[in-house]
C-alpha cells in the first residue's frame, strides 16, 4: 500500500480574466509555487502534498488555501504569507 499524506494544502490558482467577480489565481499560483518549491527543499514532499485547487467557493475573501486533515483556511494571502504556511505545516 502506498504511504498517505499527511496533510494536503489545497491552494485556489482559479483566474478569471473576464469578469469583475474577485479570483485567487494571481496569487494563488505563486504562493502554490513558492510552498511547493520549499516543501521539496525540506524534504517534506512525502508528507505533505502541495496542490492547486479550483475555486474553493471563498472568493471574496480569496486568495485562499485550505489545509486537510485539519480544514484549515486560510484567507487574504499574500506572496509574504508562505514562510508562515511552511512554519504551521511543520510545526501543527
Ligand atoms: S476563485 Fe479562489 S475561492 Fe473562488
Amino acid at each position: 500500500m502506498n504511504k498517505l499524506y499527511k496533510k494536503h494544502v489545497f491552494v485556489c490558482v482559479n483566474q478569471r480574466d473576464n469578469s469583475n467577480k474577485k479570483s485567487c489565481g494571481h496569487i494563488g499560483t505563486q504562493i502554490r509555487s513558492n510552498l511547493k518549491q520549499e516543501i521539496i527543499k525540506r524534504n517534506l514532499n512525502q508528507d505533505i502534498r502541495i496542490n492547486k485547487s479550483g475555486c474553493l467557493g471563498k472568493c471574496s475573501q480569496g486568495p485562499c488555501l485550505v489545509i486537510y486533515p485539519k480544514q484549515e483556511w486560510k484567507f487574504n494571502l499574500e506572496i509574504e504569507d508562505g514562510e508562515e504556511i511552511i512554519n504551521k505545516l511543520i510545526t501543527e
